[in-house]
């Protein structure tokens, strides 16, 4: 009786199925349905679809997108693989998802801006969640609108002008130069400085005096925890996860790694402490006798409007995530193509020459046309942040992109991943000229022939729409300040001591693998080999002394 009972398999067969095509049509008549009505009422036609060897998971191009990041021409290579045929917008497998990846600036306008409610922030990762959580970063929303507003005074131009603060930071980076022309890193101390100046911003004036020893080793273990996290946020490989990648990825997402759980605690901590120390009594009586205006103080501001102290926690530590590594990136950038390009370095240095060695206010930095011409072709050539991307929360269209000739408006559905190819959008030729590959400043000058440069959504270092950068201005005032201070310091010479070409370090952010190794000489009249080394040892920050030196063959604490 039971065995008569029992579905036969081919009874399950038919079962099955009939549950399938019951599903689909369905699925048809109320969702596909819908879909159909969008596209007829939009006039939407298909982005072009990158054809993979796997055509349901995309397995191939998984693979070939991991082998050309441990080759290190990850951007580079998709950039290829997907706008090679000439298209600006396409479609494409990826394990499970259908992710459609445009480099065209109108579509870019679209997701960032006109259609910003329809989007929102791509999955987040559990371990930047376990980092970030609660802070602007990861706010979607009203809290997101909350935290935009917190933090908009902070970044107002006279709080963003403030040289004076960043001089002081700038002084400690030079000392901690060479000045023999031996090989120094500066990518390292370009970390240490943007570390040490976004604290002071946040948390207001950091005295390395006050600081205990136990501050100092708690400074440094901070540092080397943040450089970790970054990596292991990346799954840059070397370390954490090394040759056993794919397991410990695997193993992560059945348990996230406890060295990292450890390193957000840590993290979590030290910021803590920094918020504390700010607020403590001391400072704030000091702001509130103070006859001159008080600097705005990011933690004040917070806790004005919540007594929160997570939340104070996750607000400003994302600030200290979005600040250091990029501004550090930027400058690692810069000074790696001025080292290798001569003839930039020797005609920005004649610019700043008409500073006559003084340090500028902010409206002669902003007048330094050259400086900010070779700012924006860095961040063309080498964007900080190469792609980005959003995932529809409704049913949408982006405005080009479909059809042969790619000018119909596209279908996205609700839930699928629209990624930028900012790499792309970058170095393309019909945007930015032949020579669009080639990193030449001038491109962005007025002369008497033509116009430089003035783009717009084709060119997006800092993203765009209500969620722009709101660290822009701060940190392109930084690179340049810091470029100006150094040139000042070291005019008679830079020399590149890298002979590989700029190729990418995937953390966070994306910078040149080899870091900065250049060698930095003052005039002749003024070269005094002692000076640097007794600057060196001497430290103004802390971080300084402690950190790995930057200058190559020293030892580990720099001496
Ligand atoms: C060269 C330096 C920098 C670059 C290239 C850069 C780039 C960017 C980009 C592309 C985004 C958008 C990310 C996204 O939408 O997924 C962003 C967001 C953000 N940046 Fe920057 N940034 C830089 C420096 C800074 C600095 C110095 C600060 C703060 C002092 C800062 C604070 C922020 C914050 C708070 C956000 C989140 C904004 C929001 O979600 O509303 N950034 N940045």
């Amino acid at each position: 009786m039971l065995l008569l009972a029992t579905p036969s398999l081919l009874q399950l067969t038919y079962c099955s199925a009939a549950c399938i095509a019951g599903y689909w049509l369905y699925w048809q008549s109320t969702t596909g349905r819908r879909h159909r009505q969008f596209v007829k009422k939009h006039g939407c036609r298909p982005a072009r679809k990158v054809k993979n060897r796997d055509p349901v998971l995309g397995l191939d191009a998984v693979f070939a997108m991991w082998r050309w990041s441990d080759q290190h021409i990850l951007f580079e290579k998709t950039s290829q693989k997907f706008f090679g045929s000439g298209a600006k917008t396409v479609e494409f497998a990826f394990l499970t998802a259908n992710v459609i990846l445009t480099c065209e600036g109108e579509n870019i306008k679209s997701v960032l801006s006109q259609n910003f409610r329809a989007f929102g922030i791509a999955n987040t990762p559990s371990e930047l969640e376990l980092l970030l959580r609660g802070g602007i970063f990861l706010n979607e929303g009203e809290a997101w609108h909350q935290s935009r507003e917190l933090i908009r005074p902070s970044f107002a131009r006279s709080q963003v002008a403030d040289l004076d603060m960043l001089e002081k930071h700038v002084n400690t980076l030079i000392d901690g130069i060479p000045r023999d022309g031996s090989t120094v890193d500066l990518s390292t101390l370009f970390s240490q400085l943007t570390l040490s100046t976004a604290i002071e911003f946040l948390f207001g004036e950091n005295s390395d005096e006050e600081d205990s020893a136990a501050d100092k080793v708690s400074n440094h273990a901070f540092t080397e925890v943040w450089d970790r996290v970054s990596r292991y946020l990346a799954n840059a490989g070397e370390g954490e996860h090394g040759k056993l990648w794919i397991y410990n990825y695997l193993l992560d997402r059945i348990r996230m790694n406890p060295q990292y759980r450890r390193d957000c605690s840590t993290i979590h901590h030290y910021v803590d402490k920094l918020v504390e120390k700010s607020l403590s009594s001391k400072q704030l009586e000091s702001l509130s006798t103070s006859t001159t205006k008080p600097r705005y103080v990011f933690v004040h501001e917070l806790v004005s409007q919540t007594t929160d102290k997570v939340r104070i926690r996750n607000e400003s530590l994302s600030v200290l995530f979005a600040a250091r590594d990029t501004t550090a990136g930027l400058l690692t950038n810069v000074w790696f193509e001025l080292s290798k390009r001569p003839d930039i370095w020797t005609r920005l240095r004649n610019e700043i020459d008409t500073l006559n060695g003084n340090k500028p206010n902010y409206e002669e930095l902003k007048n330094l046309k050259y400086l900010r011409a070779v700012l924006n072709e860095s961040q063309r050539l080498y964007p900080i942040i190469p792609a980005g991307g959003r995932k529809a929360k409704e049913d949408v269209a982006l405005p080009v992109g479909g059809g042969e000739d790619g000018r119909s408006p596209v279908f996205v559905r609700k839930g699928q991943f629209v990624l930028f190819g900012i790499h792309a959008m970058h170095r393309r030729k019909d945007l930015y000229g032949e020579d669009a590959d080639i990193f030449r400043p001038e491109r962005w000058l007025d002369t008497e022939e033509k116009r430089g440069l003035r783009m717009g959504w084709e060119y997006l270092p800092f993203s765009g729409g209500p969620r722009v950068c709101p660290g822009q201005n701060f940190a392109l005032t930084e690179a340049s300040y810091v470029t100006i201070r150094l040139i000042q310091s070291f005019p008679g010479r830079l020399e590149s001591r890298d002979p590989e070409p700029w190729r990418e370090l995937i953390t966070f952010i994306v910078s040149n693998l080899g870091g900065c190794k250049v060698g930095l000489f003052p005039r002749e009249s003024e070269a005094n080999p002692d000076k640097g080394e007794r600057a060196r040892l001497k430290g103004g920050f802390e971080l300084a002394i402690k950190m790995p030196s930057p200058i190559l063959g020293a030892g580990c604490n720099g001496s």
